[in-house]
């Protein structure tokens, strides 16, 4: 018989202005249930100590759990006892949770990117974008979470980073995932990274983009950076329909979203991944399933913002 107390943690460094405490208060008051979640500023140091004590509280009965942010993601993999097909899959743990006496580490990242692609109505049915392409910015974390969405969704991809040696060799990486590799293609699915001399922009067909996906950290608390500088016409090149996603939220409208939404392109913000990663986080941890909405709502309360009505083009 669970508990009706939930007490979680936000294990990051740094850990201030995180948005999780509010989601994660919004989830337990929407199923009623008391406790609390707390973001803890843990230095990487501390991290095996960390997650032992959290270890040691499950085994004595607590029901607890934890979101892992920067830098902790992939450094705590071989310090839980076990892995999730998705975290797995991506290499990256955000979640941690107990099960059957081990500590396991899932990653909901994926899995919340792509409910919020469907929400700002990204088609993924072949049929739907046939001859479409993906453009992902970053090799990061976050990119590798997109690249689990990208695969399951077959939907061929070019990555794009600042430092074009990461993207070549996570395009690398993933193109070698346990299949027949021929080049770079893998099942049907292809996903390459533009050489260091062709990473610009000019070097891309984008009338056949269907999605541009912001997995970079550009923009982020700077309203004027962009990962992806288009002209004007390059932007209009982009088939009907296509959706850019930037799962930077900080600020909402990112120059990314509003260098494409000047030219008619539907956008929307990180907000929606990280309300449906917090909703299957604490679904993980409770057994309870919480409206994304409600959580996507209390972000747009802490951060003093009005409720965005989805994807949007706003010419
Ligand atoms: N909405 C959500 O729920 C959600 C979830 C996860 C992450 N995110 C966001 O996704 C972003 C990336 O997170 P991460 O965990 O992948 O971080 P990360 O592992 O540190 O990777 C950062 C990536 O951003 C690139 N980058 C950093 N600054 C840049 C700049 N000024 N111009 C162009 N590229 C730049 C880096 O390029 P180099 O390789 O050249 O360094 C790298 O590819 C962050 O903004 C994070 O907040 C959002």
């Amino acid at each position: 018989m669970p508990t009706a107390e939930l007490h979680a943690f936000l294990f990051a460094h740094p850990a201030a202005h995180s948005l999780s405490p509010a989601l994660h208060c919004a989830a337990l008051e929407a199923v009623g249930w008391s406790g609390s979640y707390r973001a803890e500023d843990v230095p990487p140091a501390a991290l095996p100590a960390r997650l032992q004590a959290l270890r040691a509280q499950a085994a004595a009965g607590a029901l607890t759990g934890a979101n892992l942010s920067l830098p902790h993601k992939v450094a705590a993999i071989p310090l839980l006892d076990g892995l999730t097909p998705a975290a797995t899959a991506v290499g990256a743990v955000n979640t941690v949770f107990w099960e059957e006496g081990r500590l396991l580490g899932d990653n909901t990242d994926a899995p919340g990117l792509q409910a919020a692609l469907l929400d700002a109505g990204y088609a993924p049915a072949p049929e739907k974008r046939a001859g479409q392409r993906a453009v992902l910015l970053g090799a990061g974390g976050a990119a590798r979470a997109a690249l689990w969405v990208l695969r399951e969704w077959g939907v061929p991809t070019l990555i794009l980073n600042r430092t074009p040696e990461r993207a070549a060799a996570l395009a690398a990486e993933w193109a070698q995932e346990g299949c027949a590799v021929e080049g770079y293609t893998v099942e049907g699915w292809t996903v390459e990274a533009a050489s260091p001399q062709a990473a610009s922009p000019q070097a891309v067909n984008w009338a056949e983009v269907g999605l541009i996906l912001n997995a970079s950290s550009a923009g982020l608390d700077r309203p004027d950076e962009t990962p992806l500088p288009l002209t004007p016409p390059q932007w209009q090149q982009l088939p009907p329909g296509a959706l850019v996603y930037d799962m930077v939220y900080r600020p909402e409208h990112t120059r990314l979203r509003r260098d494409a939404a000047a030219q008619g392109v539907r956008t929307a913000g990180g907000l929606g991944m990280l309300a449906h990663q917090a909703a299957l986080a604490f679904a993980r941890w409770t057994g309870q399933a919480v409206d994304p909405g409600v959580l996507l709502a209390a972000a747009h309360r802490e951060l003093g913002r009005p409720a965005e009505p989805g994807a949007e083009a706003q010419a």
